[in-house]
């Protein structure tokens, strides 16, 4: 039992509970992009030149089941990625990462030369039925067995193997199907009799089934930090259970390219960060189906807010990148990734309260205002942090909505009109635009528009823009970090406190307390219209 009262503070005792997240390489907020699958090292090389033509940010590529070797986990295909290595130094000089997907199922592959299978039948890491025969299931490679990742020998020996991806330049892993997916047993029914070590209890699969893709997460991130200490590792997950926080960030699934889908977005990303998940976000355009040049611009309108930005269809032979639709809507989903990236130091600060508080970056309006009873059922506006609030435009066609704000008033963040809040009113968004507003009282630290984060280097200037209040107060914060290593956690990053009084802006922080003031070329004041 959590008591608040206020639903903040049982999110925050919850992760108290079951863990918070831990921080991220800050590379993984940018853009990525995927497929299933760019099947080929021309085909990933094309697609990052073509951002570069587009002149669209681009971060990482995420590699699907087609770069492995006949779907063998831990490998690559050689006639279609001759040489990895030389692939992910070619991307890397172009500032873009690789992240390389990892599936729950390995190839079942008796007297064959597939190691992994072979170590793992050795060591007697698989799971096996009661009668103590394997277990055999069915996914992308045909016959597949599964890690019992309760054996902690298992665990750590599955950690290691990830070396195998690094040592090619892989920087993030993707884990898939581990809720585990099974095609011959969509139900779970045979996997009924699945025995699980479980600190010597020999548990059956009911019991565990939940844990799986925690423990393979686990399994993960920890190999990762054993095996680059110095760096963050990146990992995420189609599946999780309570706690999955802690080890992988996670995206919502096969999402249908539809206005449906993406409506269902803001509820699921809420309830996820409830759930003490923050790092979140769905297939940008929709997985399954055909979306158009509308519903994917409205999608990056949604996506370009949420942690994880990535777009990603199924292999239908539908294109979805950025400039499929034409220069209409590419135009307009570069302005939003634009936007992404000179929010960077705001949203950036805001993952790290999440890191730091458990409070979600992602947040239904309830959360900042649970004595207003109009928000209670409002499910398709949201904040970030606190002092964004975004409306999106959730419909086909539409080019107008109505759209509730709480207690404050409200900066139109496009034309700087503020409004009273606790109030409903009634806005025009033509296809380049997204109601977003800026709770007065707010500062919100910008960067320049990057291709790559890495340009967003402390020499960067920072600039400021100011919100005031009625009394012409705002304040704000603002962390940096190094956004690699895990060396935040023994105290070496920044955290400033902002304030703007009479005219003008300080910051102090936790490495230099005196109050600073910040130039009048640094910070621009909205005047209200
Ligand atoms: C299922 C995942 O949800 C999807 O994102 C991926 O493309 C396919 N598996 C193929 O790996």
């Amino acid at each position: 039992f959590f008591y608040g009262p206020s639903m903040k503070k049982v999110v925050s005792r919850y992760t108290e509970l079951t863990g918070r997240m831990p921080l991220p390489p800050k590379w993984t907020l940018g853009n990525q992009q995927c497929r299933w699958s760019y099947a080929n090292e021309q085909q990933v090389k094309d697609v990052v030149l073509r951002y570069e033509k587009e002149m669209i940010p681009l971060e990482a590529i995420q590699l699907d089941i087609h770069y492995m070797d006949g779907y063998r986990n831990f490998t690559w295909a050689r006639q279609r990625f001759p040489d990895p290595t030389k692939l992910t130094k070619w991307l890397g000089d172009k500032g873009v990462k690789v992240v390389g997907i990892v599936d729950a199922g390995v190839k079942y592959e008796p007297g064959g030369k597939y190691d992994v299978y072979n170590e793992g039948v050795a060591k007697n890491f698989f799971l096996k039925k009661s009668n103590s025969d394997l277990y055999i299931g069915k996914v992308w490679p045909g016959e597949s067995v599964f890690v019992d990742y309760t054996l902690p020998d298992a665990s750590k020996w599955w950690g290691d193997l990830h070396g195998k991806l690094l040592d090619t330049g892989i920087a993030g892993i993707w884990n898939d199907m581990n809720e585990p997916a099974d095609f011959e047993s969509r139900d779970g029914e045979k996997w009924k009799d699945v025995v699980n070590y479980d600190e010597g209890r020999f548990s059956k699969h009911d019991k565990m089934r939940n844990l799986f893709a925690l423990l393979e997460c686990k399994a993960t991130y920890e190999g990762l930090q054993r095996l680059r200490p110095k760096e963050r590792p990146y990992v995420i997950t189609r599946s999780g259970y309570a706690g999955i926080q802690r080890y992988a960030t996670m995206w919502t699934g096969d999402s249908n390219s539809t206005w449906a889908s993406l409506a269902l977005c803001l509820p699921m990303f809420e309830n996820l960060g409830l759930s003490g998940e923050t790092f979140v976000g769905a297939d940008c355009g929709g997985f399954s189906g055909r979306a158009d040049g509308e519903l994917l611009t409205r999608w990056y309108q949604v996506a370009f807010l949420t942690p994880f930005l990535r777009n990603h269809h199924e292999a239908n032979g539908y294109d979805q990148e950025p400039w499929r639709f034409g220069s209409r809507y590419t135009d307009i989903i570069r302005k939003y990734i634009n936007l992404r990236y000179q929010l960077m130091p705001y949203l950036y600060t805001v993952l790290a309260d999440a890191n730091e508080t458990g409070i979600p970056w992602f947040r239904p309006l309830i959360l900042e205002n649970q004595n207003d009873s109009n928000v209670v059922n409002i499910e398709d506006e949201f904040l970030v942090g606190s002092s964004l609030l975004c409306a999106p435009i959730l419909k086909e066609g539409a080019c107008a909505r109505d759209l509730y704000l709480p207690e404050g008033d409200w900066y139109d963040f496009n034309s700087g009109i503020k409004y009273k809040g606790k109030q409903y009113i009634s806005v025009i968004a033509p296809l380049d635009t997204v109601p977003l507003f800026v709770k007065a009282g707010s500062i919100l630290p910008m960067a320049p528009v990057v291709q790559h984060l890495s340009e967003q280097t402390e020499k960067t200037a920072i600039t400021y823009q100011v919100y005031p209040d009625e009394a012409g107060k705002a304040s704000g914060q603002l962390y940096e970090d190094d956004g690699n290593t895990p060396e935040y956690l023994q105290g070496a990053f920044e955290r400033s406190t902002l304030e703007f009084n009479q005219g003008k802006l300080s910051s102090s922080s936790n490495k230099n307390k005196s109050k600073t003031s910040i130039s009048t070329t640094d910070f621009k004041v909205i005047s209200s219209k």
